[in-house]
């Protein structure tokens, strides 16, 4: 037993020859890894289970023999039980420390025993780096640098195995790459459940494969690729666009809905190919779905609204800013604040919705509201609110329930008592205000990203900038406050939108208004309740709890329970 203080719930390891303290119960390759010593591992994820199937994380482990009775266990120079070393190796993956244990992860059998599982792992490998979409990413060309032998005794002929194979509709599987550490398989398995993924054939033909009757189609598909640890699983989307060496990573938060996933945006030159989960263990864990994967398209779609326009007749032309936001102000000016409704959009950032906010205050409009969408969420991320920032609305519009005025809006139109409508972000066409009831408006202001009916309707059309192209705060389902950030610049004449509604408010008013995003998010945070004492670089990689809506995630209880368990890590 070691004679060094140790509190109950700690006990006293050794890696690599330096004691650390580690909580009961930590996995060797965690205690490792918080000693800094890397070990290198296919199989093991923290948010899985462990089978121990890869056995690259081997190391070298020792405990203190037990003294005999009577007897004080012999003490090394820092005070620790000498170390009883095992002549044979142990997977750190799955095992748990224990007091006094002594884990070495360069010793002469650890490295050798690596080389081992390195060469039978490249025994069937194709030598197809360069044309691979890992290449860059690949823990299997990563190790087998830093832990292979660097040369190959096998002389024989390489094993064919199924190459291209569409396994869903957005992944096709190449075997031969496989290196079958079966975490697709216990992903869709355990977190998903929709276990379409197995092992079949033995030996050195066993090779992974989908469900004949049912596809890899799930809406968390793709998350099977991030974490396939070679270019077995590509994504259909992804596969040979860019060497991920090129990309510039952007952290960012995903719009698609209320959950506010935590994403890095790959890009380069002004060009999103990628969009990959990111850990935050208070919002998604490790995990993303599809259709918010692939939400990045919509801003390349061909109907991007690039140019500011003001409707002259029947159609409309191309002006520069100052003349459009000139005109858009000299509109809604001819109007008194009850003749004027605004509607904004719970996509707007929080910034945007309090600059809104300040331009109704000014032009005295009292009806002002968010559209509220619905569709269909699930038990594991997607949230049924498809608007990702419903709880900044509430706080900054001081509104009970998004959507709630939209009634009165309607029926106000109808009456003949609002006549003038400013709208930011929303197609309001889709909801009901349809091309009958907006016949009875006579100025109206909307700022868009692409073409549609509303804008067509438009007096005066201000082209804004979609989610990637901009920076500003949100505030999830949960009551997380969380950064958006610029990935790339919008296109042609479109700007940040917290711009063009500070220029609308200075051309209102005629008074001076902040320049920068973080002064207008202080100023906010004097204004709004939960944002009280926040500036806009507190809200770090991983934001901060702002409102307590009592909402759970329901993936991450799964997850907080199966830590309990003890079947993962977490
Ligand atoms: Fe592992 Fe990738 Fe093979 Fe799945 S496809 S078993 S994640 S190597
Ligand atoms: Fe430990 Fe695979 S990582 S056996």
């Amino acid at each position: 037993m070691s004679v060094s203080q140790n509190n109950n719930d700690q006990v006293n390891v050794q890696v690599d020859g330096h004691w650390i303290k580690v909580n009961k119960g930590t996995r060797m390759i965690e205690a490792c890894k918080k000693a800094e010593a890397e070990v290198p591992h296919y199989c093991y994820h923290p948010k899985l289970t462990s089978p121990g199937n890869c056995r690259m994380c081997l190391v070298e482990m020792g405990m203190p023999p037990r003294p005999n009775p009577g007897q004080d266990p012999e003490l090394d120079n820092e005070g620790h039980a000498k170390i009883n070393w095992m002549p044979r190796p142990v997977i750190a993956c799955a095992n748990t420390v224990a007091e006094g244990m002594g884990i070495k992860t360069q010793s002469t059998l650890a490295q050798e025993c690596r080389e081992g599982v390195m060469e039978f792992l490249l025994i069937n490998h194709p030598l197809d780096c360069p044309i691979c979409d890992q290449a860059g990413e690949c823990t299997l060309q990563e190790y087998s640098v830093e832990h292979g032998k660097g040369e190959s005794r096998f002389l024989e002929q390489k094993v064919k195995k199924p190459k291209n194979v569409k396994i869903g509709p957005r992944i096709r599987l190449d075997d031969e790459r496989c290196v079958l550490c079966s975490r697709c398989v216990r992903f869709t398995k355990e977190i998903v459940d929709d276990d379409v993924l197995g092992f079949v054939d033995r030996g050195s033909h066993n090779v992974l494969t989908v469900h004949p009757d049912k596809p890899l189609a799930n809406n968390y598909s793709l998350n099977t690729v991030d974490i396939c640890p070679v270019g077995a699983l590509t994504s259909n989307d992804f596969r040979f666009q860019m060497r991920v060496w090129f990309m510039r990573e952007t952290n960012s938060i995903c719009t698609g809905c209320a959950r506010g996933c935590n994403i890095t945006i790959s890009s380069r030159e002004n060009k999103i190919y990628r969009q990959t989960p990111r850990e935050n263990n208070e919002v998604n864990s490790s995990w993303m779905c599809d259709s918010g994967r692939m939400q990045y398209h919509l801003l390349e779609s061909s109907g991007r609204l690039t140019e500011p326009m003001v409707k002259k007749g029947k159609s409309h032309e191309v002006v520069d800013w100052p003349e459009a936001l000139n005109l858009a102000i000299r509109g809604l000016s001819k109007f008194s604040g009850d003749q004027i409704a605004i509607i904004g959009s719970a996509r707007m950032t929080n910034e945007e919705l309090y600059l809104l906010k300040t331009l109704s205050e000014t032009l005295n409009v009292d009806i002002v509201d968010v559209i509220k969408v619905e569709g269909e969420g699930d038990e594991y991320l997607s949230h049924k609110d498809k608007r990702p920032n419903s709880n900044g609305a509430k706080a900054i519009l001081n509104l009970r329930s998004p959507g709630s005025k939209l009634n009165t809006i309607k029926k106000r139109i109808k009456e003949g008592t609002i006549k003038a409508l400013l709208v930011y972000g929303e197609n309001i066409v889709r909801f009901g205000f349809d091309e009958n009831l907006l016949k009875g408006i006579k100025f109206m202001v909307s700022s868009h990203i692409q073409a549609n009916p509303l804008a067509k309707l438009s007096n005066v059309i201000l082209p804004g900038a979609g989610y990637a192209e901009k920076r500003g705060s949100m505030i999830n389902a949960t009551g997380r406050l969380q950064l958006l950030n610029k990935a790339i610049e919008p296109p042609g004449q479109s700007r940040d939108d917290w711009e063009i509604l500070q220029d609308l408010n200075r051309s209102l008013d005629g008074k001076e208004h902040v320049n920068e995003l973080a002064d207008v998010f202080s100023e906010m945070a004097d204004r709004v309740k939960v944002l009280k004492a926040k500036t806009l670089s507190s809200i770090g990689k991983l934001g901060i709890q702002v409102v307590e809506t009592g909402e759970k995630v329901p993936l991450l209880e799964r997850e907080a329970q199966r830590v309990k368990q003890g079947l993962i890590v977490g």
